[in-house]
């Protein structure tokens, strides 16, 4: 009889690293970082679509996604996207937890908030996509339009007009989509990505 009648089953719950065996990977979070249209979610996308056909199971979180759902109580002064990305990158401890690779497609803009998410997730664990767009670029495609709209004043606090961006100091992975192919730029992510997600063979 063990004492207070505790039993405690440390021993017998699944922990990451049994998850990671099922599904036959070691799981990261690949944090996109960069300006509204600076290819963040393009490249999430298609980098997903390739570790899929390679066998890995991925869950991408999108800022327009998560904003409209999990985080819609929240706007874009500082506080609140500090509270945006601190609520993702829980959510994403949870997902690496369960053995899930996770792609990350936010602007967080500064290096504050990108440490924060760092601390959270763990740095071993986080891979850091810097899409190094130019703001010129992001403006002239403004596929949302919002680039226009901030502009006119109609919308405030839009990160690069009349809020800061800051450039990360050291990615692991810095892309220019304004000059590469889409197929270069996954073909870079997956060249860091591929080592640190591939189980060796026991
Ligand atoms: S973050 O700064 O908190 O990381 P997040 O990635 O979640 O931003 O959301 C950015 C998306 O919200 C943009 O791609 C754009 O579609 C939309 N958006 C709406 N208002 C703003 C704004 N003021 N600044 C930046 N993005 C905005």
């Amino acid at each position: 009889m063990s004492p207070n009648n505790i039993h405690t089953t440390f021993d017998r719950i699944m922990n990451r690293e049994d998850k990671e065996r099922l599904l036959n990977q070691h799981s990261v979070v690949i944090w996109f970082t960069g300006l509204s249209g600076s290819g963040k979610t393009t490249v999430a996308q298609h980098l997903e679509q390739k570790l899929y056909e390679k066998g890995f199971l991925t869950q991408i979180l999108d800022g327009d996604n998560i904003r409209s759902g999990i985080n819609n109580n929240l706007s874009f002064t500082e506080a609140d996207r500090l509270e945006n990305i601190r609520r993702i990158a829980e959510v994403s401890k949870l997902l690496i937890n369960s053995g899930v690779i996770t792609l990350n497609s936010f602007i967080s803009p500064t290096e504050e908030i990108r440490e924060m998410a760092k601390s959270i997730i763990g740095e071993e664990n986080f891979i850091e996509v810097f899409m190094n767009t130019p703001i010129e670029v992001c403006e002239q495609r403004d596929v949302k339009g919002l680039y226009a709209k901030a502009r006119r004043g109609e919308i405030k606090n839009f990160t690069g007009i009349d809020s800061p961006f800051d450039a990360p100091a050291k990615p692991d992975v810095e892309l220019h989509t304004h000059k590469d192919s889409l197929e270069t730029s996954v073909e870079a992510c997956l060249k860091v990505v591929l080592p640190k997600i591939t189980r060796e063979k026991s």
